[in-house]
């Protein structure tokens, strides 16, 4: 089997290897689509063939890690852990690389799944073929996959009809929900309607939903959870602890992941230009309606706290962001409270962790006592 990066590569670049200002063009070309010119993108952008190019150099290796991610999360919880069938329906999929992440968790056994029926919904022809390839050389052998594309404008609800009756175990958007809302493709009202009637009598069913970790991304995406738990009953998996309403939102903050990533080696040279090739950033959701939460895979901690900020090191003390019972607060230890291998400056962002006491400062400020016992749980 050829190995996934090589893949990428060989795509894009059939005949002869490219040179490093090659790469760097494409990607820079695409990558000036989502941000500085992200008004004005085309609908039909995945047609364009350098934008595609540049999206299999850079974009899919990105997403393909931060499906990893998620879904690494997802299966350690016991719903999950022992599944070996998987029913997926990926709304505006590209060229596919959710599927090629849970290729990828397979081949490194974290899961072990048998069998996989995958449906993806995507407008562009062009997108489609790329992914028909990468799952063509990719799949794993032991796996069982039956895929289809539809190739519709995931808007048009129609489409949905027949679906519905696959009960599926996850619907993943993955960068392309707010792609459709920004477009007016789809009103939030339809969305909430259309994931009434998928979740009515399924109640295994998981939604999520990958944005970039952007402001107004992360924003549009928290208010979007907000709306789905209070109208349909949803609960949050991940990244959040419980369903109260966004606590980044209400202090009119945003609240976005930053993990690690171990780029493929051809995009080395690109951190000299600017472009991330060691952290992953973005938002996401994942939600269900029978109330399990990643919180159940941590061993048992007296508060479970979900760090959303870096370690912020000032005079006297460091300071962190808390997701905490529905409220952001601001956490603090005293530097002549730490001990020797202090595990408060272990805590990174995205972490969740535990405390088994506080001194309440105030009703958004909390100082971590010297005899605290604070335990990372787990970092994503
Ligand atoms: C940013 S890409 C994300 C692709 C993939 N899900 C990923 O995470 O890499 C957004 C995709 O959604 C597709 N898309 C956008 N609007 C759509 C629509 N109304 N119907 C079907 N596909 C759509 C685009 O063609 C594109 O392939």
């Amino acid at each position: 089997m050829i190995e996934k990066d090589n893949l990428f590569l060989k795509l894009v670049f059939p005949d002869k290897a490219p040179t490093k200002g090659q790469i760097k063009n494409l990607i820079l070309k695409t990558s000036d689509l989502f941000t500085f010119k992200n008004a004005f993108r085309p609908s039909d952008y995945m047609h364009n063939e350098d934008f595609l190019k540049g999206y299999i150099l850079y974009f899919v290796p990105v997403n393909v890690s931060k499906h990893y991610s998620v879904f690494k999360e997802l299966f350690r919880h016991p719903v999950f852990i022992h599944k070996r069938e998987l029913k997926i329906l990926d709304i505006g999929c590209g060229p596919s690389p959710v599927l090629l992440s849970l290729f990828d968790l397979m081949e490194k056994n974290v899961i072990h799944l048998e069998h996989i029926r995958y449906i993806g919904i995507e407008s562009e022809e062009r997108a489609i073929s790329i992914a028909e390839k990468l799952i063509r050389e990719l799949k794993p052998e032991k796996l069982n996959l039956k895929y289809d594309f539809i190739r519709a404008d995931a808007s048009d609800l129609k489409i949905y009809q027949n679906l519905r009756k696959i009960k599926p175990d996850i619907i993943f958007f993955s960068n392309s929900l707010g792609e459709m809302f920004e477009k007016g493709e789809i009103k939030l009202e339809d969305f909430i309607d259309l994931m009434k009637s998928f979740s009515y009598k399924n109640s295994e069913l998981t939604l999520i939903i990958i944005e970039p970790g952007t402001k107004q991304a992360s924003m549009r995406l928290h208010r979007l959870r907000d709306s789905l738990i209070e109208e349909i009953g949803f609960y949050p998996f991940s990244p959040c602890l419980n369903d109260l309403p966004c606590s980044a939102l209400k202090a009119k903050n945003w609240c976005y992941e930053e993990r690690t990533w171990k780029s493929p080696t051809y995009l080395n040279f690109l951190s000299s230009l600017g472009l991330q090739i060691k952290y992953l950033k973005f938002s996401y959701i994942v939600l269900r309606k029978d109330r399990s939460n990643i919180k159940d895979t941590f061993e048992n901690g007296e508060e479970i706290i979900k760090n959303t900020s870096h370690l912020l090191n000032e005079k006297g003390k460091s300071r962190l962001w808390a997701c905490w019972k529905g409220e952001l607060i601001d956490m603090e230890k005293l530097k002549r409270d730490f001990r020797e291998a202090e595990e408060w400056l272990k805590i990174k962002k995205g972490d969740y962790f535990s405390i088994d006491k506080y001194i309440a400062l105030s009703n958004r400020k909390v100082r971590i006592p010297k005899d605290c016992k604070i335990k990372i749980l787990y970092s994503p």
